[in-house]
Order: C-alpha cells, then sequence, then structure tokens
C-alpha cells in the first residue's frame, strides 16, 4: 500500500492527438499507482501538465496556467507538480522552466513520460526535485495499456518521432529520430480494442504515418500495415494521421481504396500552396505532385474526405505566394483546413530567414484564408446530395445520425428505432441550412 491509494491526479493536456494520446498512458500509470481522475485541481495531490511547444501560443497558454498553480502549491504543499512533454524538451525553449517554476516538483521531456509514476513516488519519498530531459526513450514507450478518453475511437501509436526536419517545425528537436512499433505489436493492440473493448473507430498515430517501417528490419510499409490491420476480424475502421505528400504512394491509395475497413478521409498537410515557399520549407515536393496525389485519390474514391494544414506568413511568403494558397484551397474545395500563422521556433532554421513577416499581417492573412475556407466549406455541402456514405450509426438527441469516415453528422429522420454503433451506408437526400438528412440504404452495402 502506497499514500497514493484512493488521492486524486489532474491532468492538462495541450496540443496534438500525440500528446492526448500520451496523457492516456500518464493516466493509466497513475492510476497503477491506486490513484483517481478529478477535473478539480484542487482536490489533486498529484497535478500533470502535458505540454507542446509546435507554436509560441501553445506554450504562453500552458505557462500562463502553470504558473497560477503555484498559490496551490503554496497553500498545500503536499501536492505534487509535474510537466512533461515538448515544452521542457526544447534546447533552447522560450522558459526556463526549472528556474522560473521552483514550485514546480518534476520537469521531464518526452521521452521519459514512461517514467513519470515512478518520479512522482521518488518525490514523494525525497522531497527531491526531479528535473531530468533525455534524448532517447528511456525504456519502452507503449509503458501501459492506455486508459482511454474515447470509447468510439482509440488511438494507437504506430510511429514515435520525425526525421523530416520541416525548417519551421520544432518536433524532430523534441521528439527524436523516427521510431516505428513493431506491426505483430500494433495488431494485438488492435485487435484487443476492437474484439474486446468494441472500438469501432481506430486512429493510427505518427508524425509522419507513410514513413512507417522504414527503421524496422522485418519491414513493412505503411500500406501493408494497413492490410495486415484489416484482416482483424470485427465492424470497424482504420484512420490514420498524418501523411507526408512526400512519401505518399500509390500503393496507399490503392489500399484506402479496396479495404473496406479504412476510412474514406486523408489528412494531407500542404503547409503553401507556393513552390518557392515548400522549398524554404524543406517539403520536397511541389504542387504539381500534391495535386496528383489529391486527383488520385479523389478518382480511386470520389467521396473521400480531404483535409490539410497551412502556414500563412512563412518568412518571405508574398502577395503571390499566399494568393496561390488561397487558390489551391479553391482548387481542392478541402472539407477542413487547420490554418497557423507562423510561429518563430528558436533551434529551428526559419528562425533565422531573411523576410519575417509582421504579426499584424500574418493575423490578416490568416483571417483571410479562414473566412474563404467558410465560404468553401459552406458550398462543399452541395456535393453531398445523393451521394451514398458509409456511416456510423449513433443516437443523438434520440435521433438517429450518420457519421461519415470525415465526421460529417447525416441526419435520418423518422428513424425510430434502431441500433447504434454499427455501419451503414446512408444516402444524402437534403441539404438544408448547413444540415444533411438522409435515408439509410442497406442495400448499398
Ligand atoms: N508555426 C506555425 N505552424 C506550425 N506548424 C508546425 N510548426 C509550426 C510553426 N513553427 C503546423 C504545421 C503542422 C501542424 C501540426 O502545425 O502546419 O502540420
Ligand atoms: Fe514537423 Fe515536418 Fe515532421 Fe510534420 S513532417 S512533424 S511538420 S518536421
Amino acid at each position: 500500500m502506497n499514500n497514493f491509494v484512493g488521492r486524486f491526479y489532474h491532468i492538462t493536456t495541450y496540443g496534438c492527438q500525440m500528446n492526448v494520446h500520451e496523457s492516456e498512458k500518464i493516466r493509466a500509470a497513475l492510476q497503477s499507482l491506486g490513484m483517481l481522475e478529478t477535473n478539480d485541481v484542487n482536490l489533486a495531490k498529484v497535478i500533470v501538465f502535458n505540454t507542446c511547444c509546435v507554436r509560441e501560443g501553445a506554450e504562453d497558454r500552458a505557462y500562463n496556467n502553470i504558473v497560477t498553480l503555484q498559490s496551490i502549491k503554496k497553500e498545500d504543499p503536499g501536492k505534487i507538480i509535474a510537466i512533461c512533454g515538448c515544452m521542457p524538451q526544447q534546447k533552447k525553449g522560450k522558459y526556463n522552466l526549472a528556474e522560473k517554476l521552483p514550485f514546480v516538483d518534476i520537469i521531464i521531456g518526452t521521452h521519459n513520460i514512461n517514467q513519470l509514476a515512478q518520479y512522482v513516488k521518488d518525490y514523494a519519498k525525497t522531497k527531491r526535485r526531479v528535473i531530468e530531459i533525455v534524448d532517447k526513450p528511456k525504456g519502452k514507450m507503449d509503458f501501459n495499456t492506455p486508459v482511454r478518453d474515447d470509447h468510439i475511437n482509440a488511438y494507437v501509436n504506430i510511429i514515435y518521432g520525425c526525421d523530416k526536419y520541416c525548417t519551421y517545425c520544432i518536433v524532430p528537436y523534441v521528439r527524436g529520430r523516427e521510431t516505428s512499433r513493431p506491426p505483430k505489436e500494433i495488431y494485438e493492440e488492435v485487435k484487443d480494442l476492437v474484439q474486446n473493448q468494441g472500438y469501432k473507430y481506430i486512429t493510427l498515430l505518427g508524425q509522419n504515418v507513410n514513413s512507417y517501417g522504414k527503421d524496422l528490419v522485418d519491414t513493412m510499409s505503411f500500406s501493408e500495415l494497413l492490410s495486415f490491420l484489416c484482416t482483424i476480424e470485427g465492424d470497424f475502421k482504420i484512420k490514420f494521421m498524418t501523411s507526408h505528400p512526400m512519401d505518399l504512394g500509390d500503393d496507399l491509395i490503392k489500399v484506402m481504396k479496396n479495404e473496406y475497413k479504412v476510412a474514406k478521409t486523408l489528412h494531407l498537410p500542404v503547409q503553401s500552396g507556393s513552390d518557392k515557399v515548400l522549398q524554404k520549407m524543406n517539403r520536397h515536393y511541389n504542387i504539381k505532385h500534391y495535386k496528383s496525389i489529391i486527383r488520385k485519390a479523389r478518382k480511386a474514391m470520389p467521396t473521400i474526405s480531404l483535409s490539410t494544414d497551412i502556414i500563412v506568413g512563412f518568412p518571405g511568403e508574398d502577395e503571390k505566394d499566399f494568393n496561390q494558397t488561397l487558390k489551391l484551397l479553391k482548387k481542392v474545395k478541402y472539407d477542413q483546413v487547420f490554418a497557423f500563422s507562423y510561429s518563430k521556433r528558436s533551434g529551428t532554421p526559419a528562425t533565422e530567414f531573411d523576410g519575417q513577416i509582421e504579426e499584424k499581417e500574418k493575423n490578416l492573412r490568416l483571417n483571410k484564408l479562414l473566412r474563404l475556407q467558410k465560404i468553401i466549406q459552406q458550398d462543399n455541402l452541395k456535393k453531398y446530395f445523393k451521394q451514398t456514405y458509409d456511416c456510423l450509426i449513433q443516437q443523438i438527441n434520440g435521433v438517429a445520425v450518420g457519421i461519415t469516415d470525415g465526421g460529417k453528422e447525416i441526419y435520418i429522420p423518422g428513424y425510430k428505432y434502431f441500433n447504434q454503433n454499427y455501419f451503414a451506408p446512408v444516402q444524402v437526400e437534403g441539404v438544408r441550412n448547413h444540415k444533411l438528412s438522409g435515408v439509410i440504404n442497406d442495400r448499398k452495402r
């Protein structure tokens, strides 16, 4: 029996799905000490901040929130405060956390999150601050069976790290080299999630999933991994993120088209519509190539849902470059766009580039792009009419709703008695007030 049994912990998570999933593993680690989760920091004995540093905004938000814990710690010095993840892992971060936040007891990075439960126990015993940032994973990263937030979609890591070194991006510096998990291990995890835990979606995670397997001896490509996972019996679908246009080959499009269990949705960050900017970003593709992937994907899967990431205001981006990005959005008509204003990340090459753009101008461009995308998305609704989408049937406020692979809701009026959580084809019959309605079309499957 340790003195954590029955005590509460609280986790705040910033950043991407990778971090969300890592917090699910931290949760498992703390629960293995007998702890319980609470939403209330005041109740918590252990308070964890799992941080992100991909943009300055995320860092500032986390930092400002952590500062507010100072008074909580003063009131109750028995509380244990820990910071982990990408922010502490930076070599030249904006904040010197250990110095500026003396009331934080444990500061670790991305490679030793798996040791957190041990650090918490050590701190409780010795009251000695733990500040440990290591360059390589300390032991196995899949350290605990994650305690997941969501009961429909489960995240599963397939590859850690990134070797791409896009010139704006801090990720390769804080997440290390690409390291794939063995296929069999992933297979067993997915099988358990689907067959024993009833998950309907499995989302495979990696900074660049298309690099999967390149570092393994008994190698298997990403598309082969997908086919392998599709042999698992059950009514489920597989999603994945994120793909890199440089590595996405025809083999993947073929598997997506042919495997019923691979969801027809693709997140393919383009970052910019200008070849000049893409080259300075070290993205290794041009717009012609990018568009050819989109064309092939749409030809193979006409109803595929497409999304992307865009950075506006990258150093040297002029009006013409920016207009090329707008032109690309009009051409592709994405279902969703995640757009960001360029944020200088210390230690990355782009920080030193000429032609840095003022914050005000970056924001103007960002808003212009978001306004355009909003119009495109409203217009996109037309394309759903009379199309059939394989949907997960769910109940929302007592009404049947089909959720497409891309996450769009199709209301199915008059469908009173129905099973939930199974996949069925839904044909869209109405598009009104930005809402879709349809009928289940079982014959089409
Ligand atoms: N500034 C702005 N956006 C960035 N991203 C990565 N680094 C930066 C940066 N320095 C965006 C990219 C990436 C997404 C996860 O975050 O668009 O695809
Ligand atoms: Fe960052 Fe580029 Fe790697 Fe994505 S591919 S994580 S943007 S370095």
